[in-house]
């Protein structure tokens, strides 16, 4: 044990971003700083946070635009996901494999994704003849982790490991250093501009629609201005289809819109007739915390006489799910910077 080396980390946020991030700290570090504790504040928790309204679908945006860290960390996650398959974890986590479409209205170069996912290839024709609309397209399989499953199962692992939660608003980030936090990190989503100003954050307003419907068994999206997608959750737990959606950038409104909902529900019954049949159980709206890339790096702050350290990881927009493993594997290893400009000896080491 090493004299002074106490550590107290509060990860502001308990969406898929924080609870991650507290995982891959509390992996990385739990063996060699001790005493470790990692306390996660939030004011909301599971199953009230974005992360557990998204339907969980794995796929990060179809070009990540040169931004290739985003598909690293992305691959990654689906690598990380990938091996808890063949577990039995695997079903309290909501993780399981899922096939289907991706369909575009005229040829499109292959997306970033393609190496990530299994079975990446074009459409044939006879597969585009279901969806007369469409020109062009791709078949893969993509993993599912619905945040609904997923975020308990994370709570309840760092529950077992001494990891406390504390339901509260954060109003300034001078509270938590004062109170004695040595590292922040900041795993809020899409809001708290309060804590400081981010021009770069937006709201994409996203609204969803549920719909009973069992025999649907593969996923399509579109990709034609409207970002159109049925989802089908997993056939173990529920029946149900995820429809969705819209894209509304800088709409704060987490309010369900019925002329979004005629709309989301019509352009759905288009691409997949079948649909008219199914019962409509539920209507969901969010905010996907959309930056021109995700915010990922450490910053020194200053409140008065105190000096904190401060992590960043938020903005992942519309595949929060898709990506966050890699983050926080990131966020973990930018506190082992932290740890070694503060002259934190890992214990091994003595
Ligand atoms: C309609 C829709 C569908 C989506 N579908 C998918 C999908 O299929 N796949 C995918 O990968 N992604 C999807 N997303 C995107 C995904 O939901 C987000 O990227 C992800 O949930 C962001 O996670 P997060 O942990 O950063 O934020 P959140 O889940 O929003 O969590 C933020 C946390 O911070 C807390 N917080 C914020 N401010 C404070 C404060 N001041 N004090 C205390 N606590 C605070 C909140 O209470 C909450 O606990 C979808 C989004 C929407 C809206
Ligand atoms: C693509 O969008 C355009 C403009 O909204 C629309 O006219 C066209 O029908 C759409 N194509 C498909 C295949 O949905
Ligand atoms: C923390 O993240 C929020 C976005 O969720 C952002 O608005 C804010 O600027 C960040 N806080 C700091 C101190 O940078
Ligand atoms: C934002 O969304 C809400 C709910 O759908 C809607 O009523 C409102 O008109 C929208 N506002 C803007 C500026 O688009
Ligand atoms: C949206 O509709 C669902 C029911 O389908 C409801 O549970 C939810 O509270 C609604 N959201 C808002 C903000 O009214």
């Amino acid at each position: 044990m090493v004299r002074g080396s106490d550590m107290r980390v509060a990860v502001i946020g308990a969406g898929v971003s924080g609870l991650s991030t507290a995982q891959s700290i509390y992996e990385q570090y739990h063996s060699i700083v001790s005493p470790l504790t990692i306390e996660v504040y939030a004011d909301c928790f599971t199953p009230l946070t974005t992360s557990d309204g998204a339907a969980g679908f794995w796929q990060p945006y179809l070009y990540d635009k040169g931004n290739v860290q985003e598909t690293k960390w992305c691959k990654e996650t689906f690598d990380y996901l990938l091996s808890f398959l063949s577990s039995p974890d695997s079903i309290k986590m909501g993780i399981f494999l899922q096939s289907g479409y991706n369909l575009c209205s005229e040829p499109a170069p292959d997306p970033s994704f393609k190496d990530s996912v299994l079975g990446f290839r074009r459409l044939t024709k006879r597969e585009l003849a279901l969806f007369p609309a469409y020109c062009y397209g791709w078949f893969n399989t993509a993993l599912m982790v619905e945040g609904k499953s997923y975020l308990p199962w994370l709570m309840d692992w760092l529950q077992k490991r001494g990891v406390t939660f504390y339901q509260r608003k954060i109003e300034s980030f001078k509270v938590l250093a004062e109170s004695g936090a040595d590292v922040i990190i900041n795993c809020t989503g899409v809001r708290s501009g309060d804590l400081q100003p981010d021009p770069d954050l937006t709201p994409g307003r996203g609204q969803i629609l549920k719909v009973d419907a069992p025999w649907l068994k593969h996923w399509i999206l579109t990709h034609n201005f409207t970002l159109l997608h049925i989802i089908t959750e997993s056939k173990y737990t529920s029946r149900s289809v995820v429809v969705g959606g819209c894209f509304q950038l800088g709409n704060w409104s987490e309010q369900n819109n019925s002329e979004d909902h005629k709309e989301i529900w019509e352009g759905a019954c288009q691409l997949e007739p079948s649909l008219k049949h199914a019962r409509i159980v539920e209507d969901w709206s969010g905010l996907r915390p959309v930056r021109s890339k995700v915010r990922l790096e450490r910053e020194t702050m200053q409140s008065g006489p105190t000096t904190f350290e401060v992590i960043h990881n938020y903005g992942h927009g519309g595949f929060g799910l898709t990506i966050h493993r890699g983050c926080a594997q990131e966020a973990a290893r930018l506190l082992g910077e932290i740890l070694e400009l503060k002259g934190w000896e890992p214990r091994s080491r003595l």
